[in-house]
C-alpha cells in the first residue's frame, strides 16, 4: 500500500572507491547479511534498500553502489549530487586504494553536494597478515580532512552495521 509512508526519513547514500575494495560486499552484508567471496565487478551503478531504526524513527537508506572501474566514471559521477551521505572505501591490504582517496575526494568536490556527509571506510580488516595501511595512518588522514573513519570487514561483519548507523546519524 502506497498511501502510508513506511519510513520517517529517506536518505540516499553513495558508495565509491577503487575496484575490488569491497564496496558491493559491504552493501550486500548490510542489506542481506551475506558475503560474496568472488569479485563480480559492478557495472555502472546498483542499489539496495534497508530501513533501520534510530531513536524510534524509521530511517530508510537507499544505498547506491558504484563501479570502481574507471570506464564507468562518467555514469557513476551523475549519481553524486542526490547523495546525502557518501562512503569512500579503500582496502587495508591495498596501498594504492588508500592513496586514491585523494582522487575520490576530488570527485566528490566536483560532482557532489557540498553538504553531503562523508565517511571513510578501510575494508578487509580481517586480513591482518596482508595489511599494508595501518589504522593510525588512515585515522590521521581522515582527521586532517575532518571526515569520520572506521575499519570494517564485509567478510566477518566487523563494524558494517556501525558504519551505516553512524552515517545515518551524522546526516540527521
Ligand atoms: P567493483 O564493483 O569492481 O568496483 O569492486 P567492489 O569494490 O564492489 O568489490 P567487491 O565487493 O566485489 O569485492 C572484491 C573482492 O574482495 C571479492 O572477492 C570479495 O569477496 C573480497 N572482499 C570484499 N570485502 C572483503 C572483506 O571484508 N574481507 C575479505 N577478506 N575479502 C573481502
Ligand atoms: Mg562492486
Amino acid at each position: 500500500m502506497d498511501f502510508m509512508n513506511d519510513y520517517d526519513y529517506l536518505f540516499k547514500i553513495l558508495i565509491i572507491g577503487d575496484s575490488g575494495v569491497g564496496k558491493s560486499c559491504l552493501l550486500v552484508r548490510f542489506a542481506d547479511d551475506t558475503f560474496i567471496s568472488s569479485h563480480i565487478s559492478t557495472i555502472g551503478v546498483d542499489f539496495k534498500i534497508r530501513t533501520i531504526e534510530q531513536n524510534g524513527k524509521r530511517v530508510k537508506l537507499q544505498i547506491w553502489d558504484t563501479a570502481g572501474q574507471e570506464r564507468f566514471r562518467t555514469i557513476t559521477s551523475s549519481y553524486y549530487r542526490a547523495a546525502k551521505g557518501i562512503v569512500m572505501v579503500y582496502d587495508v591490504t591495498d596501498g594504492e586504494s588508500f592513496q586514491n582517496l585523494t582522487m575520490w575526494m576530488g570527485e566528490i568536490q566536483k560532482h557532489g553536494d557540498k553538504d553531503a556527509v562523508k565517511l571513510i571506510i578501510g575494508n578487509k580488516a580481517d586480513l591482518e597478515d596482508k595489511r599494508v595501511v595501518d589504522y593510525e595512518t588512515a585515522k590521521n588522514f581522515a582527521d586532517q580532512h575532518n571526515i569520520s573513519f572506521l575499519e570494517t570487514s564485509a567478510k566477518n561483519s566487523y563494524n558494517v552495521e556501525k558504519a551505516f548507523d553512524k552515517l545515518a546519524e551524522d546526516i540527521r
